[in-house]
């Protein structure tokens, strides 16, 4: 019989966190969660831990980053699953790799910010880390069996498109928060939904997918693909391409991670050929979302342009969801910010963090004198 599986949730009250206890709910035999933190949300949090009989708990409002670091290291866990929005996932993701953890990773920033850290703590320790953003669940599937890692061309990411994919450039001057926060496809946090509407979410991925799967800029494409069921596919060196498909929930990838390398039961029905009459693939438009563009730019110039674009991005995104910002001033913000930031590119992940303090405040300082 399989064993069973210890589970640390961070994010627990989120998006993911709620995809994640379902994943739990449905294999109790196979995975037992024993922490859960979240920011602020003590009523959930309760909620979860009276349900699921949770021995550790933390909120950040309330114990700082060290609940977090006490969670994220507990000697019985198996698995982390990092949950969190923001750059606060860094160091808990860091000490479970360095505890030897498996770590679940949902959270893309920790690695578009600090992915040489986290790389190098994945390297040198016991621990290992299973992507649970779906794209990148799909290309870690599709290369599991895969010999010689030279043998892959290239990775093709797949995106939704978001609910603005038919909009002119004219048309999308006028959206509101309110419509950029209906995702046509996905049930996902605020963040993400506006990222996603944005397109600068495929941005995030695509430097997370860098430090993933140790690719060049010019081995990452992104494909549009509407109905979101091909999650992500493959190129290999003789043209053959691999797709990972599955409905749009995250509790596919959720269970794989969690589950890995074994498989268990799906708690939502998978796909149904006879009603799947076509999947759509085209290319972006980047003249529409200039995120995309600007991301693959960071990603060419490297050092610390993924950090500009990461903190550019937040603030303007944060702006955004206060109705301080108009939508298409987002991609203005973060050009701006990586024209004119010229910080020292840091020797160490503390110097990262500050770094990181210092890029929200420029950012911040733009974001008002667009907004004046
Ligand atoms: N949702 C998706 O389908 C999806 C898909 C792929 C990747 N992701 C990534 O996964 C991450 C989570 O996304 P989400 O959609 O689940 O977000 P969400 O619904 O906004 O949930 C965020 C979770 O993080 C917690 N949190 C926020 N700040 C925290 C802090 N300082 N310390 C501890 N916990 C904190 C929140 O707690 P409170 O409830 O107390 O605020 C909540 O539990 C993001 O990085 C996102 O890009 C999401």
């Amino acid at each position: 019989m399989a064993e069973l599986r210890k589970v640390v949730l961070l994010g627990a009250t989120g998006s993911i966190g709620e995809s994640t206890l379902a994943v739990i709910r449905n294999n109790p035999e196979r995975f037992q969660l024993i922490g859960i933190a979240a920011n602020q949300n003590s009523e959930a949090i309760e909620a979860i831990k009276e349900e699921f009989k949770v021995a550790h708990s933390a909120l950040y409002k309330k114990d700082g980053l060290d609940g977090l670091m006490a969670l994220a290291t507990l000697p019985e866990a198996d698995v982390v699953v990092v949950a969190t929005t923001g750059t606060v996932g860094v160091r808990p993701t860091i000490a479970a790799l360095e505890a030897g953890k498996t770590v679940g990773l949902a959270n893309k920033e920790t690695l578009v910010l600090a992915g040489k850290f986290v790389m190098e703590a994945a390297a040198r320790s016991k621990g290992c880390i299973l992507p649970v953003d779906s794209e990148h669940n799909a290309i870690f599937q599709c290369l599991e069996g895969l010999k010689d890692r030279t043998n892959l061309k290239r990775i093709l990411l797949t995106a939704s498109g978001g609910p603005f994919l038919h909009h002119t450039k004219r048309e999308l001057e006028e959206v509101t928060l309110e419509q950029a926060l209906d995702h046509p496809n996905w049930d996902m946090g605020p963040k993400v939904t506006i990222d996603s509407a944005t397109m600068a979410n495929k941005g995030l991925e695509m430097i997370e997918a860098k430090w993933l799967f140790g690719l060049q800029p010019g081995q990452i494409d992104v494909v549009i693909h509407p109905q979101s069921i091909i999650h992500s596919m493959t190129e290999f060196r003789d043209g053959s391409v691999m797709a990972q498909l599955a409905p749009p929930s995250m509790t596919f990838p959720i269970q794989h991670v969690l589950a890995w390398p074994d498989k268990v039961e799906p708690c939502q029905e998978g796909l149904d050929f006879t009603k799947i009459h076509n999947l759509e693939l085209r290319p972006p438009d980047l003249d529409k979302f200039p995120c995309l563009a600007l991301a693959r730019e960071a990603l060419q110039q490297g050092g610390i342009a993924p950090a500009v674009y990461n903190s550019a991005n937040q603030a303007a995104v944060d702006a955004f969801l206060e109705k301080k910002l108009g939508f298409l001033a987002i991609p203005k913000v973060i050009r701006h910010c990586l024209e004119s930031a010229s910080f020292k590119e840091p020797g160490s992940l503390e110097e990262l963090l500050d770094l990181e303090n210092e890029l929200l405040q420029f950012a911040g300082a733009q974001i008002e004198k667009i907004a004046d």
